[in-house]
């Protein structure tokens, strides 16, 4: 077997491993067996992945004696909804799932935050195991429990906390990302080294591009420091009370974009993270938090991976800066109806605060928008 470095999720009685490396999908079987008693999972995928992946991963079960049944839903974050959650859930109820059987959820971060909310209401719960294909999906949202769909009102509002038994990171399946996927999957690599190593950032600085070109040591670097650190955090403070939410940073800004461009491809959520962390910079030095250089020295690793940085290069109206404020306002990080910014001391030192004055937030963005 190829080289597997594993990164536990230390949760008292939920721990788990996140294993990544590569020609994990031909050894799924073996990894997956162990959790379960019996012969077969229930792999819940999209039409993109299953026709690049499924296959492969249909022969990595059976070779470690699993069989699969199979659900392929559509592709796109309108997936993440009631509909198809309810789909989910009545197929998984049509197979007999029980409680303690595997559902597998076999995708990006669309279907692992549906599946993952699927298994958490399923029985009041039931075990399932998060196989991420794309950048995002491995280095954050298939690790850490959170789970749920998008509603009119927003992203993510409705949903549960339900941690994966095991994670695979098969570093192979990025190769068949969009360059597009990938280099926003990457906006939130760098968010790991801007909000909590600064040595990790200065290596992203200078191996992103050949990382981003296909070098598979150093994407397996990059997902396992990035796991690394998330593990960490979320062992700390596994529903958010505090520290975890440093996850968000870029993600306060981010998500009101992606709500002013409708969730569309105008923007996709990693290039809205990456965004909304050279704002959360900018905002740091306008707070003389952090030194003018580090905004700069951020807007310029985005520039050299190819990422979005300014509003003025997301296609299309937006809305003044009163309406983006409108918008971060149903941020899940309002806590008696105050806004908490992540903001930096500098790379790699970053806090959540809700001492931001609005009026600073405002200038911002009107200045952000004016440049457009
Ligand atoms: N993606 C942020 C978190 O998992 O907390």
């Amino acid at each position: 077997m190829s080289d597997v470095r594993t990164v536990p999720v230390a949760l008292g009685a939920r721990s788990y491993d996140v294993r990544i490396g590569r020609g994990l999908l031909a050894r799924a079987g073996d990894h997956i067996a162990p959790l379960t008693r019996r012969g077969t999972v229930w792999v819940v995928t999209e039409e993109t992945v299953a026709r690049h992946h499924l296959a492969a991963l249909q022969a990595g079960l059976s070779a470690g004696g699993l069989s699969a049944r199979v659900l392929t839903l559509p592709p796109g974050e309108a997936t993440k909804s009631w509909h198809w959650l309810q789909h989910t859930v009545e197929w998984l109820l049509a197979e007999r799932v029980e409680r303690r059987d595997i559902v597998v959820a076999f995708g990006g971060g669309v279907i692992g935050d549906l599946v993952g909310f699927a298994a958490a209401i399923l029985r009041r719960g039931v075990r399932f195991v998060q196989i991420p294909t794309s950048l995002l999906a491995q280095v954050d949202s298939s690790v850490g429990g959170k789970t749920g769909i998008n509603t009119a009102h927003g992203k993510n509002l409705v949903g549960a906390f339900h941690q994966p038994g095991l994670v695979l990171a098969d570093i192979d399946v990025l190769d068949t990302m969009t360059g597009r996927d990938f280099r926003a999957g990457y906006g939130e690599v760098v968010k790991y080294g801007l909000l909590g190593d600064a040595e990790f950032f200065a290596w992203l600085e200078e191996h992103g591009p050949a990382l981003a070109a296909g070098d598979p040591t150093l994407r397996a670097h990059a997902v396992r420091r990035s796991v690394e650190m998330k593990a960490e955090i979320v062992a700390r403070d596994e529903t958010e009370e505090g520290d975890r939410a440093l996850l968000n940073l870029g993600h306060t800004f981010g998500h009101a974009l992606e709500a002013a461009t409708g969730y569309s491809d105008r923007l996709l959520h990693g290039e809205g993270v990456a965004i909304g962390c050279a704002l959360a910079f900018e905002l740091s030095s306008r707070l003389g938090l952090c030194s003018q250089e580090d905004p700069s020295r951020v807007r310029a690793h985005l520039a050299a991976m190819g990422l979005r940085r300014d509003l003025h290069e997301i296609p299309g109206d937006l809305p003044d800066a009163d309406g983006l404020l409108r918008l971060m306002g149903q941020d899940k990080k309002v806590v008696a109806g105050q806004l908490r910014f992540i903001l930096a001391r500098g790379i790699g030192h970053a806090f959540v605060t809700a001492d931001v004055p609005t009026g600073a937030v405002r200038a911002l963005l009107a200045d952000a928008l004016a440049a457009r």
